[in-house]
């Protein structure tokens, strides 16, 4: 393993014992018959059955999984429609009064749809679109920050066919343009701004930008009115909410979808400077989730869920929108941070709605801590019965603060390991069920086979470090390893097994009972506070700026801090200064974004690198994170170790200007 953080430290070890989920938990719980993991072992891929039937078909499929593959296909034979499964089912059941998203402004302005009502204006927009000539297959971007319009835009395009390409408001002009382009997208809807802390980010001038710089021509443009009800439409541009007018109480027929047809797509980091494009489909994605949905969060119809994940990203896809609508939840939203304009406002927010599932991240919880229980111990928070995390390992400091505190030791902790690739959740505890380990996601969800393994794909030994690998298809895998394709990734995985099997990236250690510890990343891919960037992508910004002529980037491994540290080499004769540091800055905000802007930028003559001249990114994640630094004699420059330790020394323990 290439990342150094095998041996971790023992604050990152999962506890020996776990603890048993609370019996209150216990017996109200979606899933409490231990016998699941024996049925589904026994039964698949037929199991699998039991996620498709939450769903509400047109046709019925015919096989659960066909191919012995690659290829493979979920439930092939099947149609059905994502919109119809999260709306109109719920509109024709007894559903139709029950708030579906329950959303809050920065300002603290409310917003309530219930299921009719979303319904509503998600039939008319889609009623737009069509009006704008979207027709089924035709990819929509949607560049907008956490507003109702985000998924009643989603649903929309669910209703029509046509898959959306959600990229996360936070990210550049330029990584929007990539993402037009990598989906050959015509279509876009975003919004004029919005805010945040306060500050107003007119997103309309990136989207303008970004339309400026494609190669093919982005027809027509939707721009929900945000900020101010002035913005500047030129041609082929849209207000949403004229438009939705125009279609007043229209109701358009679903457009019914083959299982295996795309739902929708999203970039992710992959470990090239290339965005990486994963497409999700209809049938399989959306049993995967809405069945983790009921059996991991346990969510069912009575239930109000928050999570703090953003739209934008694979976790607000499957955890906000699909999976918690299809179930038929009620979903609270806000705008903003979760510190803005107080650091109580998720606590409030639980308060006043009752909620019941509070899901969120690690660095969100550190961030909490930071804070300080006073403002948690303020609120009335005992509407909780499940929490969960995703997103990066969870140091059992911050799961002891998090039951203590947020739970009242009352509420079992999901840690749920999964990704962009996989769709939805594949390791965790089901909290009805399993003991947790404070440290440790838990065991592959029934059904799934993910394993640690050696580079040669043989199982390691309990505790002993190695690759997580994911050996059976799963109903939300997406499509193109459906098809056999592997990643580029893949090529480079450095697991070699025979047969089919999927690199998830991660390195992992499993104990004496099957729980899976994550590692983190062995790959080129980081996560900085819970943000997935390849450090390929984020290195290729850098070099870009002029003196430039290497980067390397690593994250902070540290529960306490997150953050990008750069090591920049530049021409001779030129000296790193406050001007090219800037421009540093400015160009990673310009191609990627402002959560991809490094904390540290440390200049140094040279890079530690291998004898053919590979940069050895261990050796700088050692000296970013302090830690031991093993053999370098495999170096070709040995020396630049000891120096940079010292420059990092330096520069941590002195101010942030002192170079
Ligand atoms: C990491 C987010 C440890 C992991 C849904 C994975 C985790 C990457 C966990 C995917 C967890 C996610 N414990 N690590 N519970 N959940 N990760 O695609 O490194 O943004 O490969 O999907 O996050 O990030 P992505």
């Amino acid at each position: 393993m290439s990342n150094g953080r095998e041996s971790g430290t023992p604050e990152q070890s999962a506890e020996p014992s776990g603890r048993l989920p609370p019996t209150g938990f216990v017996e109200q719980a979606n899933a409490a018959d231990a016998s699941i993991y024996e049925t589904f072992e026994s039964t698949w891929p037929d199991c699998w059955e039991q996620a498709a039937d939450r769903l509400t078909w047109n046709d019925a499929y015919d096989t659960v999984l066909s191919g012995d593959g690659p290829p493979f296909e979920w439930f092939a034979g099947g149609t059905l429609n994502a919109s119809v499964n999260c709306l109109d089912r719920h509109v024709e059941g007894d559903g139709k009064n029950r708030v579906a998203i329950k959303w809050e402004s920065r300002t603290g302005e409310t917003r309530v749809y219930t299921y009719q009502d979303l319904s509503r204006e998600v039939n008319e927009f889609a009623a737009g679109l069509r009006e704008l000539g979207v027709e089924a297959d035709d990819v929509v971007t949607l560049y907008m920050p956490n507003i109702p319009e985000l998924p009643i835009a989603m649903l929309a395009c669910a209703r029509l066919g046509a898959p959306h390409n959600v990229v996360f408001a936070g990210l550049s002009a330029d990584a929007l343009a990539t993402r037009l382009e990598s989906a050959a997208s015509n279509y876009l809807v975003t919004c004029d701004g919005y805010y945040r802390r306060g500050n107003p980010i007119l997103l309309k001038r990136k989207a303008d930008d970004a339309r400026l710089t494609v190669d093919h021509d982005v027809r027509e443009t939707v721009v929900v009115d945000r900020l101010d009800g002035d913005t500047h439409l030129g041609a082929n541009q849209h207000d949403y909410h004229e438009l939705v007018e125009r279609h007043a109480g229209t109701v358009v027929d679903p457009v019914e979808r083959a299982a295996n047809d795309c739902l929708f797509l999203i970039h992710t980091s992959g470990t090239t400077g290339e965005p990486k494009k994963v497409k999700h489909t209809t049938g399989g994605y959306l049993a995967h989730v809405t069945w983790t949905t009921e059996t991991v969060l346990d969510l069912g119809p009575a239930d109000t869920y928050l999570s703090t994940a953003n739209i934008g990203w694979i976790s607000g896809h499957s955890y906000v929108v699909y999976g918690p609508l299809a179930v038929g939840s009620t979903v609270v939203m806000y705008e903003g941070a979760p510190d803005y304009p107080e650091k109580d406002r998720i606590w409030n927010l639980i308060e006043s709605n009752a909620v019941d599932v509070f899901y969120t991240a690690p660095t969100v919880i550190r961030s909490f801590m930071k804070w300080g229980a006073e403002y948690p111990d303020a609120h009335d928070l005992s509407s909780l019965r499940l929490l969960g995390t995703v997103g990066e390992p969870i140091n059992p400091r911050a799961w002891k603060w998090y039951y203590e505190h947020i739970g009242n030791e009352d509420c079992p902790i999901v840690d749920t390991w999964w990704q962009t690739e996989t769709g939805g959740m594949m390791v965790t505890t089901l909290p009805g069920i399993d003991e947790m380990k404070p440290g440790s996601a838990g065991r592959p969800i029934p059904g799934t086979d993910a394993q640690v393994v050696d580079g040669t794909g043989a199982a390691c030994a309990p505790d002993d470090p190695g690759y997580l690998v994911i050996r059976r298809p799963w109903p939300g895998m997406p499509l193109a390893l459906q098809r056999g394709r592997r990643w580029a990734d893949d090529h480079a995985a450095p697991v070699d097994i025979d047969g089919w099997f999927y690199f998830t990236g991660d390195g992992a250690k499993v104990d004496d009972d099957g729980y899976i510890t994550v590692l983190g990343r062995v790959d080129d891919v980081i996560n900085v506070s819970g943000h997935r960037l390849g450090t390929m992508e984020v290195e290729s910004a850098i070099v870009d700026v002029d003196h430039v002529v290497e980067a390397a980037v690593v994250s902070i491994d540290d529960p306490r801090e997150d953050g990008i540290y750069a090591y920049v080499t530049l021409e001779a004769g030129v000296t790193g200064d406050e001007a090219i540091r800037n421009h540093i800055v400015d160009r990673v905000r310009e191609r990627i974004g402002p959560i991809a802007i490094p904390e540290e930028i440390i200049f140094t003559p040279d890079l530690p690198k291998t004898r053919s001249g590979k940069i050895m990114r261990r050796f700088l994640e050692n000296i970013t994170n302090g830690e031991q630094f093993g053999d370098t004699s495999t170096l070709r420059n040995p020396e630049v170790v000891g120096e940079l330790e010292s420059i990092v020394r330096d520069r941590t323990g002195t101010s942030e200007d002192s170079e």
